[in-house]
């Protein structure tokens, strides 16, 4: 089956990221008292800005399963929240120090630091308060489940244990299974889970969700190497985020371990594997399909 073209996929993600801002926007109804602070950073973290692909992911996944739409958009903004929260955490002077995020100033920059720390602690909380709510699924099982994969995606077995390899991969010589490892697990994971999120929500077979497990892992890993590829031949303004830091922190990535060419290649043969495990699934999974392209050819 031939693909479909990724340009297909500019509305879809529009359309996505309209919908999850406007949940943000009534979620974070910044209240009259001494936390409106708060609630504005949470609120320049994550509406309007940001590609929102691994909401447009559980999205996908949710449809392949015939979720109920509002569902899975719930389910979306969880992992929206997630990932806007490591960001803004990513970006603090502790760690990667970036004054630009999305084509804004970082939380810390607009705000200040103990106010970009509150903002990375109080959306990685609502992320588990709108998964756990009964109006996400009617299940208690599968509302556990989404929180219990969140949590292994997000903790030190997912994304902070991966950004702790990524600080120590500063001066270090990783080798490519360690480098695999950091990747997946910093940014696989959660993308990962997004996709798991429309297998659990969908109840289906242990084998459906091995083929969904399958395409995450692979597009995961690759769209790590897209961003690091980006961080060597990226324009800055259309990326919204600095440039050049990888090599400039002495950071052990794909494209420093195989270079530019190889590295892409890579990257290509990972989204190749990835809709190859979609082969059993029909038009409904195009969508699918066009991230999985788009994760490797996107400039921001
Ligand atoms: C950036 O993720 C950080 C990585 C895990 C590579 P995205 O490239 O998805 O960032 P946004 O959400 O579009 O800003
Ligand atoms: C961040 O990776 C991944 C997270 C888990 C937040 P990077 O540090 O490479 O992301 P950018 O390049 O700042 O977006
Ligand atoms: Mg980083
Ligand atoms: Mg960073
Ligand atoms: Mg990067």
């Amino acid at each position: 089956m031939t693909p479909p073209a990724a340009v297909s996929l500019r509305p879809a993600l529009e359309a996505v990221a309209r919908a999850v801002d406007a949940r943000f926007d009534r979620l974070l109804d910044v209240p009259d008292d001494p936390r409106a602070r708060l609630f504005r950073a949470m609120r320049h973290a994550t509406i309007g800005g940001g590609k929102k692909m691994r909401a447009l992911l559980a999205v996908a996944a949710c449809d392949l399963f015939h979720v109920d739409r509002e569902r899975a958009l719930r389910v979306a903004l969880a992992i929206e929240a997630v990932h806007s929260y490591s960001l803004v955490h990513d970006d603090l002077p502790c760690m990667d120090d970036d004054d630009l995020r999305r084509g804004k100033p970082t939380v810390h920059k607009a705000f200040d630091e103990a106010t970009a720390v509150l903002t990375g602690d109080s959306l990685f909380a609502l992320a588990f308060e709108v998964l756990a709510d009964p109006l996400t699924h009617e299940d208690p099982f599968v509302r556990s489940e989404l929180v219990l994969e969140l949590a292994r995606a997000s903790g030190p077995n997912g994304m902070a244990g991966g950004q702790m390899m990524d600080l120590e991969a500063e001066g270090a010589d990783f080798d490519l299974a360690t480098t695999t490892r950091l990747q997946q697990l910093k940014t696989g994971a959660l993308i990962g889970f997004a996709c798991e999120a429309g297998a659990i929500m969908g109840k289906v077979s242990p084998g459906v969700r091995m083929r969904v497990r399958g395409y995450a892992r692979d597009l995961g890993l690759a769209f790590q190497i897209a961003d690091d590829l980006l961080d060597v031949e990226g324009d800055a303004e259309t990326a919204g985020k600095a440039l050049h830091k990888d090599a400039a922190a002495g950071k052990s990535t794909f494209v420093s371990l195989l270079g530019v060419d190889r590295a892409r290649a890579q990257a290509s043969m990972l989204i190749d594997q990835a809709i190859h495990h979609l082969n059993d699934f029909g038009p409904e999974a195009d969508l699918l399909r066009a991230i999985a392209l788009f994760a490797i050819e996107r400039d921001h």
